[in-house]
């Protein structure tokens, strides 16, 4: 697209866009949520389980998971957001909370990346405290480094990451770019 044609707000994201470094592409991240959906059929096929998308990071995972796990599930969707729009982290910030009841439930909570783990802690704690007997957290990526918070882990995860700021495949860049196809790297010196 020419940069001419852009606002000013969207020539700082195609300019992003346009020097990011793709860690993972298109092919590589579906081979590996093929992967997810193959350790998720082992371990919860018998379980009637409600698939949860935490909203929007986890709308496009939730997307190209869904169709491969193939036994009974339900899926709803929960709306919590740490960033809003930023690229730094916040509190948790619930905008929608799920929809079917959760008591009894096996609920498999889908979301982005696992950072801190504050949101997939935060939410499976929820979940929990509705009722559910058990959280199985499914998370694209993980990044890697020493700031997890206690408890806070995924059971299955599709692809690790040093510690970059990414965006693509549901992960967002100042709420643009989750539609990237892959998992790009914003250069450092962009987030100073
Ligand atoms: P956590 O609560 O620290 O684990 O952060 C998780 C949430 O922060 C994710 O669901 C994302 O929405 C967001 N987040 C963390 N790291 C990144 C990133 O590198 N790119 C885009 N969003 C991110
Ligand atoms: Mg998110």
């Amino acid at each position: 697209m020419e940069l001419s044609a852009l606002t000013a707000a969207t020539a700082d994201i195609e300019h992003i866009r346009r020097t990011a470094v793709c860690l993972y592409d298109a092919q590589a991240v579906e081979a590996a949520i093929a992967g997810m959906a193959k350790q998720i059929t082992r371990e919860l096929a018998d379980s009637d389980p409600l698939l949860l998308c935490v909203m929007n990071g986890g709308l496009i995972l939730t997307g190209r998971l869904a169709p491969l796990l193939d036994f009974p599930l339900q899926i709803d969707y929960l709306h919590a957001t740490r960033y809003r729009d930023k690229v730094r982290g916040g509190a948790l910030n619930w905008l929608s909370y799920p929809k079917e009841r959760l008591d009894g439930r096996t609920v498999i909570v889908v979301d982005d990346i696992l950072d801190e783990g504050n949101t997939l802690k935060s939410v499976c704690d929820y979940c929990l405290e509705q009722g559910a007997v058990r959280t199985y957290s499914v998370v694209l990526v993980e990044k890697i480094h020493e700031r997890r918070i206690e408890g806070a882990r995924a059971e299955c995860i599709g692809l690790r990451i040093e510690d970059k700021f990414v965006f693509g495949y549901g992960l967002d860049y100042k709420g643009y770019l989750r539609n990237a196809p892959g998992i790009f790297a914003v250069s450092d010196v962009e987030l100073e």
